[in-house]
């Protein structure tokens, strides 16, 4: 693999090189040309009358210089950045502080930092982790970026409110240049205090998905606010979306992993599919992924309102320290599955690995190799067991770990899962699972209360004493 573009290598997710009955024929994926034109011509509708916003975000110009001024003027004067926010609102952020900063930022000291500041995302609600947090936090120098779509989730209106009343205790009226929303222009309960209390706030556009949303203002603040480059970012993802703008198969990567991966699951029961970085720099975008593509593709009904029940479950891994842990039951358990590696073509750094103990064969072959060296064999040497024992897999390579890049693959990545859910007779861009979990939670902690809904639940017949072991 070469050039300066994303690269995806699917021969081991094809008969022919796996063998034994194994893997997808190629006639059958060249048969699938036809139901993808229509699977792209869908998009390019949905896209033209304004469904499928995510497209569209790397031309928001307006957007981007809104961030621009926010996140080179008043942003540079706070030291920390806390995100609130959670599924969507959260995972994207996760995914580019991980890839494009620093491994240990918010331990790098000011100059370090180059002054940025850190940057947190609390996304789950456990106080456990949220109390210690907030007692070690100085929130005079903090921002705190509220993100919720829907201005409802309880998650993210729950911190909103323990930070709220810190702020207003700590700073009386100053509470208001700490606080950010970013929310729908128009909807919802942030947008209503926004508005009241004159806090500040970045647009999410209603026709971006939750999980659509990193590169709206959602990803691209906190972002900008710490120095990562937004253009490149952008950049990429437009080159992509150029990529995928073809009707032909076998020239549009989206539709390739998009059609293989469903292939893999309808027709060769592989519902269970991986996503394997060997980078720790993309271990997060596996994260993100995974909801992205549980969330959009795991659905009851079809778009015609039918049950159907579909839907593939995303694993993330990590090599090779998932080497260590899942990958026996990869290479010799159900054939359940496939493995999607991520790999990087030029790593930023690299470590050699000292030639001591070289009489100790056990020891002695490791030395004058460096550790991408180590990184990359492992992969291909766990690529090769899984294809020599019948296991679909394939690769996408980055050229690096950089923003343009990145922002190619999460554009890949979307595209692929809209024309999955096609595919799929699915909606991928609605989440009525999700909303029946949030509906539960307000009816229950809004009106029931917990003790009342666990007296009702826990005394549901059929229940007996002797199914619990104590
Ligand atoms: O993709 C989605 O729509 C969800 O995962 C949401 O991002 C998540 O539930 C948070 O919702 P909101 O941004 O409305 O707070």
């Amino acid at each position: 693999m070469g050039g300066d573009g994303i690269v995806l290598d699917y021969n081991n997710m094809l008969a022919p090189r796996l063998g034994g009955g194994h893997g997808i024929d190629p006639a059958r994926l060249d048969a699938m040309a036809e139901r993808f034109r229509a699977a792209h011509a869908d998009a390019q509708e949905r896209r033209r009358s304004g469904e499928l916003g995510f497209y569209a975000l790397p031309d928001d110009v307006e957007t981007v210089k809104s961030i621009r001024q926010f996140a080179e003027g008043v942003g540079q004067t706070f030291s920390t950045i806390v995100v609130l926010g959670i599924g969507g609102s959260a995972l994207g952020t996760i995914a580019l502080r991980t890839a494009l900063l620093h491994p240990f930022w918010n331990e790098l000291g000011d100059e370090e930092r180059e002054f940025f500041p850190r940057l947190y995302v609390l996304d789950n609600v456990d106080p456990a982790t949220i109390a210690p947090f907030l007692d070690r936090l100085d929130i005079r120098r903090t921002l705190f970026l509220v993100v919720s779509k829907s201005g409802g989730t309880a998650e993210t209106m729950s911190q909103y409110l323990i930070i709220r009343q810190r702020l207003q205790a700590e700073l009386d009226d100053g509470y208001v240049r700490h606080l950010l929303f970013i929310t729908d222009p128009k909807k919802g309960v942030l947008r209503e205090i926004a508005t009241a209390e004159g806090i500040a706030t970045l647009p999410i556009p209603p026709s971006v998905g939750g999980r659509f949303s990193v590169l709206s203002a959602v990803g691209l603040l906190p972002a900008a606010m710490v120095g990562i480059d937004i253009t490149g970012l952008l950049a990429g993802a437009a080159e992509m979306r150029e990529r995928c703008d073809t009707d032909d198969l076998h020239r549009n990567p989206a539709a390739l992993f998009g059609t293989l991966q469903y292939l893999a699951d309808t027709e060769k029961h592989a519902n269970v599919q991986v996503m394997m970085p060997y980078s720790d720099p993309l271990k997060d975008v596996a994260d993100w992924f995974r909801q992205l593509w549980a969330e959009s593709l795991g659905k009851q009904k079809s778009r015609d309102g039918d049950d159907i029940f579909v839907g593939p479950t995303p694993v993330k891994a990590l090599g090779t320290t998932d080497q260590h842990s899942q990958v026996q039951e990869y290479v010799e358990g159900p054939f359940d599955k496939t493995i999607t590696f991520l790999a990087v073509r030029e790593p930023a750094v690299d470590l050699d690995i000292p030639k001591l103990h070289a009489e100790l064969g056990e020891l002695g072959y490791l030395g004058g190799h460096t550790l991408n060296e180590l990184l990359n064999t492992e992969r291909l040497a766990t690529e090769a067991a899984l294809a020599k024992r019948g296991r679909m897999n394939m690769t996408i390579e980055l050229p690096r770990v950089d923003a343009r890049s990145l922002g190619g693959l999460l554009m890949l990545l979307e595209i692929a899962t809209v024309y999955a859910g096609h595919l799929y007779g699915i909606d991928p861009m609605d989440q009525p699972g999700v909303e029946l979990g949030k509906q539960l939670t307000y009816g229950i902690m809004g009106r029931q209360g917990y003790d009342e809904f666990k007296q009702e639940w826990e005394g549901r017949e059929p229940k007996r004493d002797e199914w619990i072991i104590r």
